[in-house]
């Protein structure tokens, strides 16, 4: 018997802004976001967009009716957490009209969370041949305009499966976390905007990695020609490879030098015209992986490295299942990046402005998402409503 990802989706929001643009108008050589950052464009959410919506719009693709009668637990991760008691999960549990017999947590620990949601579902399901988890990463990624960290925002969800048997990546028994109190970035209750230490930032993720990395190897004895791809949390496509480049070090041959390099690419396509969505980050890149990698294989072992700030880090690995692009929404994805509508940045500032005033305008936020689509229509009396776009 085995336990891992079954269905995997995302959805992001349907307006992005171009890094180059955003960099001229930060009067910022646009080589160093395209490059130097490693981003092209980057989600924007409207007002009608938040952590619950996003997660409900990438879990309704993946979920049959059989599924709504057999999900027992919903884990929300996510660092933007729109309440402090109440979790989004049972929002989430909701509008999907799973049945009502069901655990729903939500959980935190910056980007991390996703990860043990879906280590605490794989031992959940061990003994639980019928039931399934159901796992979300849902965030929007605010800096504040003009901030250091205003060209690693982004918004986005990704939704998981999790059963036994599953048919996209079985979840192998090795992960190794690592746990360090380090204030890299944190967001203080209150505050809209977190505080970033941006160098400290990366120098701790890097040593998150390696300290992850260096003990999973030491324990189960694998060196890095064991994996077919490395995943990385992907705050920005550069950040992942700055930690990957850090242990290609000389005494690894070329070969495996040149496959995770190139792994690495197609493993952040998709998070390059996104940008930072947190929690399902990584995720995304699994996704990206899975779908623009073309010399993947049944049984091919995936190593995957999650961070969240603050700091705990985990790597651990999959082996990739039989049939699995099967299970995959390949030109669903493609359309879903490619039909987004292209946002002025003067336009992004309105956007971004709004969700501070929480200011609605459905006519403009709404005119290019498909049908069917979760939104946040209204906030009284501090309770969020919802609706579907027929
Ligand atoms: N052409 C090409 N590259 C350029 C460039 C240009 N014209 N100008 C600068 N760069 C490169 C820099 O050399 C640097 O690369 P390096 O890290 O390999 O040295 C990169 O662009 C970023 O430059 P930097 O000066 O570090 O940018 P910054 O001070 O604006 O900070 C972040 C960048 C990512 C730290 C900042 O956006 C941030 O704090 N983000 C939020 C926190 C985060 O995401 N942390 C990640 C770990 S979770």
């Amino acid at each position: 018997m085995t336990v891992g990802i079954d269905q995997i989706n995302f959805y992001v929001p349907s307006f992005y802004v171009d890094m180059a643009k955003l960099a001229e108008s930060r009067q910022v050589d646009p080589n160093k976001f395209l490059i130097g950052i490693g981003q092209n464009e980057m989600a924007v959410s409207p007002m009608s967009q938040d952590i619950v919506s996003m997660g409900a719009n990438a879990a309704k693709d993946i979920i049959t009716e059989d599924d709504k009668k057999q999900i027992s637990m919903v884990i929300v991760a996510t660092e933007s957490a729109i309440d402090s008691a109440k979790a989004s999960a049972v929002q989430i549990h909701n509008l999907l009209g799973i049945q009502p017999f069901a655990r729903c947590i939500e959980m935190k620990e910056a980007c991390y969370a996703a990860t043990p949601a879906i280590q605490l579902a794989k031992d959940y399901l061990a003994n639980r041949p019928d039931e399934k988890v159901l796992v979300i990463a849902s965030d929007t990624a605010r800096y504040g305009l003009e901030s250091g960290g205003e060209p690693t925002q982004g918004a986005g969800a990704v939704a998981m499966m999790i059963t036994q048997n599953p048919r996209i990546l079985e979840l192998n028994d090795d992960a190794v976390a690592f746990t360090e109190d380090v204030y890299d970035f944190w967001r203080p209750s209150g505050q809209s905007y977190p505080l970033v230490d941006g160098a400290l930032s990366k120098d701790a993720y890097i040593h998150s990695f390696q300290e992850s990395w260096n003990e999973y190897a030491r324990r189960h004895h694998i060196s890095l020609d064991y994996f077919k791809s490395l995943c990385f949390h992907v705050p920005f496509t550069k950040m992942g490879k700055k930690a990957l480049d850090s242990i290609l070090t000389d005494d690894i041959d070329e070969q495996t030098k040149e496959r995770l390099t190139s792994g690495y690419d197609a493993a952040t396509y998709y998070n390059r015209y996104v940008g930072n969505i947190y929690t399902g980050s990584l995720y995304l890149s699994l996704i990206s992986l899975l779908e623009t990698h073309h010399e993947l294989n049944a049984g091919d072992t995936i190593g995957l490295f999650s961070y969240g700030s603050g700091s705990v880090g985990e790597f651990f690995s999959g082996k990739i299942v039989e049939g699995y692009r099967d299970a995959l929404d390949i030109e669903g994805h493609k359309n879903l990046l490619n039909h987004r509508t292209e946002i002025s940045v003067d336009t992004y500032e309105a956007f971004f402005k709004r969700f501070d005033n929480l200011e609605f305008n459905h006519e403009v936020e709404l005119a290019n998402e498909s049908k069917g689509i979760f939104y946040l229509e209204s906030i009284h009396n501090h309770i969020r409503n919802y609706n579907t776009l027929n």
